[in-house]
């Protein structure tokens, strides 16, 4: 695996590999777990060679959010995409990235203030910068984000389109711990209890998922469930439980033409998130399938 820290040295790296092979790109800000790893897999079975990305990335954290204390793990990560099979990584220093004088941002209108953008002002603005600068970076073929993130990967799919960057963008299955929780570089900051009261997320999106099953399609009905479990554990502060079209951000009346499921809320001073995405004719949801 090839590491590469200048964005010049990135370009005509990406312009040598795609010379004869099809590039995949899967961007993260490192502290990689399983969740990552499966972005990783998939592009490695769609594309020649994969490149990843790793940089935590300051404009898409507000004043007093985590960037200082994020976690930042090197050399355990490079291990684990080496092992992986990725051929080139990217890894700039901040600098590198927003040299002294950058003044460009790229932001999605309305859809950036949905969902995590209602209550991180800010974030998908810097996510949206930073992911077309990758884009620009690496050129890759396609791109690889996890559908953990919902809400980015519906401002990212609004940034391609919107903007025709040649790029397809694909979007993989939620990875969760074997108890549900779904992985997050952030579940590390949870002490033990906290890990275990963590799983309301989870239970929340089962129990509307089983109403779900039961014929239920009236969104409020089901966001009811969810916020029905959540009552029982006063100790967690919900931010949000939406049930929402998954391209838009915006709620649904009922889920018969599909919808996502979203849920955010504080576990102490963490914010996790979870969803679930109901196909308008899905036999199975992924609840139901890890759960049968
Ligand atoms: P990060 O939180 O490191 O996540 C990198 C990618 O991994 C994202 O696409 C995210 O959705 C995906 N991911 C995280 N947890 C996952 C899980 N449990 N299952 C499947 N995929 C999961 O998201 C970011 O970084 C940044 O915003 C970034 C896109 C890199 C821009 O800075």
């Amino acid at each position: 695996m090839q590491v590469i820290t200048t964005v010049r040295e990135m370009q005509h790296a990406s312009i040598a590999f795609k010379k004869t092979r099809s590039l995949g790109l899967v961007p993260t800000m490192g502290a990689l777990h399983a969740g990552h790893l499966s972005l990783v897999q998939r592009a490695l079975a769609d594309c020649d060679a994969v490149a990843a990305s790793i940089f935590v990335n300051p404009t898409q954290f507000a004043a007093g959010e985590d960037y200082e204390t994020y976690p930042r793990t090197f050399d355990n990560d490079c291990a684990k995409l080496e092992a992986a099979g990725v051929s080139l990584l990217f890894a700039p220093i901040a600098a590198e990235m927003y040299p002294a004088g950058a003044a460009t941002f790229v932001e999605v209108a309305d859809l950036s203030n949905r969902l995590d953008g209602a209550s991180r002002p800010g974030h998908f603005r810097g996510v949206a910068t930073i992911v077309a600068k990758l884009f620009n970076i690496v050129a890759p073929d396609r791109a690889y984000f996890g559908q953990k993130d919902a809400a980015q990967v519906a401002v990212l799919r609004a940034m391609v389109r919107d903007l025709n960057l040649p790029i397809q963008l694909i979007a993989c299955p939620i990875v969760r711990e074997p108890d549900g929780l779904a992985m997050s570089s952030r579940n590390r900051y949870l002490s033990p209890d906290q890990r275990r009261r963590a799983l309301i997320l989870h239970h929340s999106l089962h129990a509307a998922d089983k109403l779900l099953r039961s014929g239920e399609t009236c969104a409020e009905a089901l966001r009811i469930a969810m916020l029905d479990i959540f009552a029982a554990e006063p100790s967690i502060r919900i931010d949000y439980a939406a049930i929402v079209d998954p391209a838009t951000l915006l709620p649904v009346a009922d889920t018969t033409h599909g919808a996502l499921l979203a849920v955010a809320a504080w576990v102490g001073s963490t914010r996790l998130i979870d969803n679930l995405l109901i196909e308008p004719s899905s036999a199975a949801t992924p609840i139901e399938a890890a759960h049968a």
